[in-house]
Parts: structure tokens; sequence; C-alpha cells
């Protein structure tokens, strides 16, 4: 979720008026997708490198994401969406990690979509983590190095409940996946526009689900 600095600088607003208004194109892109029966989202709204930002834009989105998280919980009630987050949950701010237990808690049996969104995120470290657990677990004598193929570190991975991504959209004219998914993101179909996050809608979605659609996908065979 690419350009909310940008956006806001368009209209010389503070940045901090682009997450807003990103967070407006979240609740909308979320509500269409679970409608349209995608059977999962996954948001990145903050890397593990985002913590480099100044100290009140990051204590912004975090706000942010606490207010998403208690807005929003009825909603993905009602929508029996299934909540998850993406990313090393212990070091958010403490006034996150009340409405997110009670977010993941209260939708865990829930079978609809899946959202996860991706906060303090990145995927070496999420790799990393994933081989320090397998390390571990072969020096307890509990697994061998047979045993290591890519179903076992696709299920070391805070990922291991989803399927990989079948199309990965970023937005802002950047063309880099930036450390999201790189092991997941093997065989994902990218897809990159120019549109700034704040203004990714309805049409936008479509036009990207429209040209995945139309792509031929060999997953190399011929
Ligand atoms: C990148 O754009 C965007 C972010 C780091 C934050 C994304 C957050 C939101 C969309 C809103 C909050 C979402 C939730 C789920 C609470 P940038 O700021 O780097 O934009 P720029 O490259 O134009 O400066």
């Amino acid at each position: 979720m690419d350009g909310n600095g940008r956006w806001a600088k368009k209209f010389d607003h503070p940045r901090n008026e682009g997450h807003r208004n990103g967070l407006t194109a979240v609740r909308e892109t979320v509500e269409i997708c679970s409608n349209l029966g995608i059977k999962a989202l996954t948001l990145y709204a903050f890397s593990t490198e985002n913590w480099g930002r100044p100290e009140d834009e990051v204590d912004f989105l975090m706000r942010l994401f606490e207010g998403f998280l208690r807005q929003e919980l009825p909603t993905m009630l009602k929508n029996n969406i299934r909540f998850m987050i993406i990313g090393d949950k212990k070091n958010l701010p403490d006034f996150v990690q009340e409405p997110l237990k009670e977010a993941l808690e209260k939708t865990k049996d829930n079978q609809g979509m899946v959202l996860s969104i991706a906060i303090n995120y990145g995927s070496r470290k999420e790799i990393i983590m994933a081989f320090q657990q397998i390390v571990k677990k072969i020096q307890e004598g509990k697994l061998s190095v047979d045993h290591i193929d890519e179903k076992l570190i696709s299920g070391h991975l805070y990922t291991s409940e989803l399927s990989d991504p079948d199309l990965i959209i970023r937005t802002s004219g950047e063309q880099r996946l930036s450390n999201f998914l790189l092991w997941q993101s093997a065989y994902a179909e990218l897809y990159f526009t120019e549109t700034l996050w704040p203004d990714f809608n309805r049409d936008e979605l479509y036009l990207a689900l429209e040209t995945f659609s139309q792509r031929e996908r060999r997953l190399g065979k011929v």
C-alpha cells in the first residue's frame, strides 16, 4: 500500500493525512474482496524498516491500526472474516495489544476471507526465524535434515496457514517487492500501478483482477 506520503504532498497535506486516507482505501478493498469471495487478502501496512520513520508518523500509523481493529471488528464478524497478522507482534505498542488480541480471538473460527495485515513484517526476518526454528528442532532430534523441503519451510513462516499469493499488487509506480513475501511469491503474478494507495478504489481493483485473469500461469510448465 504505497504512495500515502506522495498523495498527501500532492494536496499540500501533512503525510499523516495520506495515511488516514489510505485507511479508507483499506476499508473499501477489504469489503470488495470479501464480497467477491477472495479467499485471502494480505495488506502490507508496516515493515520492520518503517520503525526508522519519524516518531510521530510511527505513532500515527500504530494509532490508525488500533482504530482499525476497534472499528472494523464488528464488520469482520458480520462478514465472517478471519483476522490475522503477519509480523512480530511483540514489539507493537501496548495500546495495540488488547484490540489485536480481541480481533484475533473473536474471528479465529470464521470461515470467510482471511484478512492478514503485515505489520512489523519483514520477509528476510521471517525466513531467518523459520531457519532458527527448524535448526532447533534438528538439534533437539525432532527433525532430520532430510525432512527439510518446501512444505516444511512454508510451514514455519507467519503465513503457514495461507496459500501462496496468486497476485501481488503494488501501488504508486514502484516496481519492487521491498521485503514482502519473498519466499511465498515464487509464482505470484505481479501487478504494478501508478495509482497512489489512497486513490486505490473499486475500479482500480477490478482492473488489477481483470489483468490477472488474462495472465497465462504456467507455473514452470509449458
Ligand atoms: C507506504 O506509503 C505506506 C505505509 C508505510 C503505511 C500504510 C498504511 C496505511 C495504508 C493505513 C493504515 C492501514 C492499516 C491497516 C491500519 P508511504 O508513506 O511510504 O508513501 P510515500 O512513498 O509516497 O511517501
